[in-house]
């Protein structure tokens, strides 16, 4: 079998799908959730497990698994194959692109020094260091495992000498990010020398590159040293520790971001899995737009130090103005960071995570540190650095709420304090496809449920189409798909509904206009399963009859207002021919 048709089988939409979305029971077999493809606040991407499909009402994006994750991941058809082929166990064997064959390479060489790296932390004799540092940081050897950390033994190549003896070539695991071409003569230098090492995995667990934590004692580069921009790492939207946090954030229904891989360790240890890294900067629109598919809520954890400030600030804005709720968990006073505090007292890191503060009392916390609010310059710059946070707020009860909070800290009117409010700065939605096409109007919505019901129910398959076909002749589109729907129709297998569906899904491949049909199919079959699995069988015949009438009147008079539209124009140009053509086309009544 064709592996794609092969994936098609294993694999169920339902749950693919829910790996990103949350998805609620609509209909019989169906479910709908939140569109990841454009802003909305009210469901209308809706997913059929029965036929396989999925489609979003609000954009009109649309179509099987591989368009799926084509779509959510950006990835080329060659990649999605060989992507759900991995996690169907389906092989796929030939990789028809160049680019993706190179991609597929460079995961594959990190894969291999991953465990390569880990081999060494675990077996080798000039290990030992490596081993009782990651003792001495209390990481338990089941969670060294889950997050594959090793060791890059302290030698020049011996990593390099690895890969090349199983078959990757110096350019690759040059291109992979493992290795530098030597300043002088031939041959390459392992870039990772005496280093822990933490494998980057993208949120599909792939391994894409590598953090390397210093030894202690060796003051050598820096504390942590990573893997450098490649095709299949990108630093500014890659997000450290979301492949084991995934399923843990839509549980809890919010994510916690830390600035350390290794309080994303020790965070595991205490049993918080919801948990991310921003690796110490701050954080991109583009990482914040991943995390946004798992929750709406972030709760950050900033370290102590001051250093990070400005960092924390760009983000919790930036967060904001993408429509986060964003919350904070402020360490109590000492607590260099979560690490430190789950090494101190296990069970605080989870309880002052529950117990998250809204981000302004970590602000008004951080930025009145070390101040004295009686004095006047230290209440100017306090007011200087709360101010355009309160500003930013969109809700009108959040502002004045902090606004008195702010003023009562200041001991200053809430009205002189207001006066000095910058006007909220709009809120940039992310720019990719946040606007909604407007929804359907009546008629079509009539015509594609009773279109959908026709091919669901095959006892009337016949009776609704001869019925529907000439109120369908509005556009080319749907006499094409009523004519493949004919060719695919088999009333010798009237039980069989999925296959007349799936019939007619093949029949419009290859199609010129096979994006077009396929929405509009799958739009029908997924508006009929939901509309009419909330309706009694009994009431289906008036529930159609219903949708005729709409149908003829306001189709035919959607038609008759086009024609005098075109009529008016014709008349206009005085284009005699055409207004006699208009005429003649006008439908009767
Ligand atoms: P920290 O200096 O707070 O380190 O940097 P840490 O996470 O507490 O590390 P340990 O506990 O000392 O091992 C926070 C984050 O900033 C990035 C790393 O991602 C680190 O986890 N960082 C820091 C670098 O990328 N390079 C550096 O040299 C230092
Ligand atoms: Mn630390």
């Amino acid at each position: 079998m064709d592996p794609k048709d092969e994936i098609k089988q294993k694999i169920d939409i339902v749950e693919l799908i829910g790996e990103t979305i949350q998805l609620k029971v609509a209909g019989s077999s169906g479910l709908k959730g939140l569109c990841p493809f454009h802003a909305e606040k009210t469901p209308s991407f809706h997913v059929s497990r029965d036929r396989q499909i999925w489609h979003c009402f609000g954009c009109g994006e649309g179509g099987d698994c591989f368009a799926f994750v084509m779509k959510m991941d950006g990835m080329t058809f060659p990649e999605a194959l060989m992507h759900l082929g991995k996690k169907t166990g389906v092989e796929v064997r030939r990789l028809p692109t160049v680019e993706s064959n190179t991609k597929q390479r460079l995961y594959q060489v990190n894969e291999l020094a991953q465990k390569f790296f880990r081999k060494v932390l675990l077996d080798a004799a000039g290990a030992e260091a490596a081993r009782a540092y990651v003792e001495s940081r209390s990481i338990p050897a089941e969670l060294a495992d889950i997050f594959g950390i090793g060791y890059a033994p302290d030698e020049w190549d011996a990593l390099s000498g690895f890969l090349q003896k199983r078959g990757f070539s110096e350019n690759e695991i040059i291109q992979g990010g493992l290795a530098l071409k030597k300043k002088s003569g031939s041959g390459v230098i392992d870039r990772f020398r005496h280093r822990l090492m933490i494998p980057l995995r993208d949120h599909h667990g792939n391994v894409v590159g590598f953090t390397g934590r210093s030894m202690p004692g060796d003051d050598q580069g820096p504390k942590y040293m990573n893997s450098p921009e490649t095709p299949i790492y990108h630093k500014g939207s890659f997000v450290f520790g979301l492949d084991l946090a995934k399923r843990a954030i839509r549980e809890k229904g919010f994510v916690v971001i830390v600035e350390g891989n290794l309080d994303v360790v020790a965070s595991h240890k205490v049993g918080v899995q919801n948990i991310i890294a921003s690796s110490g900067t701050a954080l991109t629109q583009d990482q914040l737009t991943l995390l946004k598919r798992y929750t709406e809520t972030i709760v950050f954890s900033f370290d102590a130090d001051a250093a990070g400030f400005a960092a924390a600030k760009k983000g919790i804005s930036l967060a904001r103005g993408l429509g986060f709720d964003v919350r904070s968990a402020i360490l109590p006073d000492g607590v260099k960071d979560p690490d430190e505090l789950v090494q101190q007292n296990p069970l605080a890191w989870e309880t002052l995570v529950v117990k998250s503060v809204p981000i302004m009392e970590f602000l008004i916390a951080h930025v009145t540190k070390g101040k004295d609010l009686r004095q006047v310059d230290d209440k100017r710059e306090v007011a200087k650095e709360l101010l355009p946070a309160i500003s930013d707020m969109s809700s009108v009860v959040e502002r004045e709420h902090w606004l008195q909070v702010v003023a009562d800290l200041l001991s200053i009117s809430a009205d002189q304090l207001r006066a000095s409010l910058q006007p909220p700065t709009s809120v940039k939605p992310s720019t990719s496809s946040t606007v909604s096409k407007p929804s359907l109007p009546k008629d079509e919505q009539a015509r594609r449920l009773l279109f959908g019901f026709a091919i669901q129910t095959p006892s009337q398959f016949e009776s609704v189409v001869a019925r529907l076909k000439p109120l369908a002749l509005n556009s080319q589109l749907w006499i094409t798909l009523y004519n493949l729907a004919l060719s695919a129709y088999d009333p010798s297998s009237q039980a069989a509904q999925t296959s007349h569906f799936s019939r007619i899904r093949s029949l419009t491949s290859g199609h010129a206009d096979q994006e077009a049909l396929e929405a509009l199919l799958d739009t029908s079959i997924l508006m009929a399963e939901e509309t009419f699995a909330d309706i009694p069988e009994n009431q289906w015949l008036p529930r159609i009859e219903e949708l005729f009438s709409v149908l003829s009147t306001l189709g035919l008079s959607r038609d008759r207002e086009a024609l005098a539209r075109a009529l008016r124009q014709a008349e206009l140009v005085g284009d005699q021919e055409e207004v006699k053509r208009l005429l003649n086309s006008m439908p009767r009544l």
